[in-house]
């Protein structure tokens, strides 16, 4: 049996070697276009903007998951045979919409790959509402419910989401393609599992496969989100016990924060360090002058990015920032000044490789977090609402 998996891979692997040149000249000159798009929006909205190296990146072209990396179909398992007893641990699996709805993957691909293109500040959105769905109720899509059978508020009208976390758009309008497509079949859940990993090869993140069939949640709770969400002056040994609960290693969520070096934050977040005396003896005296220069924030549609160097690229370098103490969010200053997590960073600063790797496998981490599966919850037909 293993000898026989190992054939059938040896021949899809070079099946997908060779056609790789022909998808790859499919999709050389929209990916081109786009990759020029980029660097100029880059330039634009990074106030920092310091040199091209951003640019200069090995990982796949932005825009697609790489067609060989899609996983073979094996459809869902037969509820009640194959899932676990409540309590079990989750079963996720690879290519779970393969024969149920085999289109799914792709459809979300190319529609949330429209949306990056016309504005790539959009993917690190993305991440973040994954974590934020993850980390509260675990990843059962209960933050894009815009009521709860309550009545009371949602997550998403909780303080530390609200207009701090975007992108449900776009999840709208790839759940309504998957219902005509397949109706009752992809969970919002699953979509947002998709949509992170589509934002982090977007950013730079080498192709990974999801494992899939989470169900969404019928509770969606404002008050859950607090003590599941750190805030960005969160102490180091918070945040440490934060992810401990939630399963992960101190090391893992260095390596998950990582991911700051996408994206942005409002300004009126992170400007009030600058100027707070008992604060600004942890900040390199250089980068705060800079930094008071510019956090003036007239308002606060203002957004500063994470990483001056490359808002847009997954890299550890970002790193080098904060063990210099140039981080824009003390939260990311105080895991630099932890000590293990000061060694974590000096660890993977230089390693891109090493990082992404431990990245990518932190993530499918989260992913995995607290799912419902089985005949738990339900497969929603708006994200908005429970059935
Ligand atoms: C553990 C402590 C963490 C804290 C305190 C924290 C806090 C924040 C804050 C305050 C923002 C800015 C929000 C805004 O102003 O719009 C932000 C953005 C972001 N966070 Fe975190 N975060 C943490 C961990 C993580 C992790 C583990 C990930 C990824 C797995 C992550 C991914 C992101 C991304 C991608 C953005 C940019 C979002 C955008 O540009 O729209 N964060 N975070």
């Amino acid at each position: 049996m293993a000898a026989g998996g190992g054939i059938a891979a040896v021949t899809f692997l070079s099946c997908a070697i060779l056609l790789l040149p022909l998808v790859a000249a499919a999709l050389l000159p929209e990916n081109n276009n786009s990759g020029q798009e980029n660097g100029r929006k880059l330039r634009i909205i990074n106030p920092f903007y310091l040199e091209p190296e951003m640019n200069a990146t090995s990982s796949p072209p932005p825009g697609q998951v790489d067609p060989i990396l899609v996983p073979e179909p094996v459809g869902p398992p037969e509820y009640g045979s194959e899932m676990p007893e409540p309590g079990q641990g989750p079963t996720l699996i690879e290519g779970f919409y393969g024969r149920s709805c085999p289109r799914a993957e792709m459809i979300v691909n190319q529609t949330i790959n429209e949306y990056f293109s016309k504005d790539p500040t959009l993917a690190p959105a993305y991440v973040r509402l994954f974590l934020h769905d993850c980390l509260v109720n675990g990843c059962d899509a209960s933050i894009l419910l815009d009521e709860t059978p309550s009545g009371e508020d949602v997550e998403k009208k909780a303080p530390h989401n609200g207009k701090f976390v975007r992108g449900f758009e776009a999840i709208d309008e790839i759940k309504s393609q998957l219902e005509a497509e397949c109706p009752g079949v992809v969970s919002c859940a699953d979509i947002l599992a998709y949509t992170n990993r589509d934002a982090l090869v977007y950013t730079g993140v080498p192709p990974y496969q999801v494992a899939a069939g989470r169900r969404d949640g019928l509770v969606s709770l404002a008050k859950n989100v607090e003590h599941n969400i750190p805030l960005p002056d969160a102490p180091a040994e918070h945040m440490v016990k934060l992810f401990a609960r939630k399963g992960l290693s101190l090391e893992e969520l260095v390596v998950l924060t990582g991911a700051h070096s996408i994206g942005s934050a409002h300004c009126s977040i992170v400007s009030g360090r600058f100027f707070d005396p008992r604060k600004t003896a942890d900040i390199d005296p250089g980068y705060l002058i800079k930094m008071r220069s510019l956090t003036f924030c007239e308002d606060d549609s203002q957004d500063l990015p994470f990483d001056p160097y490359s808002q847009q690229k997954m890299d550890s370098r970002f790193y080098k920032e904060l063990l210099a103490k140039k981080a824009l969010l003390e939260s990311d200053q105080n895991l630099a000044n932890e000590p293990r997590g000061n060694a974590v960073m000096k660890r993977y600063v230089g390693d891109q490789q090493g990082w992404l790797k431990k990245f990518t496998s932190s993530i499918k981490k989260v992913g995995e977090m607290d799912v419902l599966t089985g005949d738990r919850g339900e497969i929603r037909r708006q994200c908005r609402f429970v059935n």
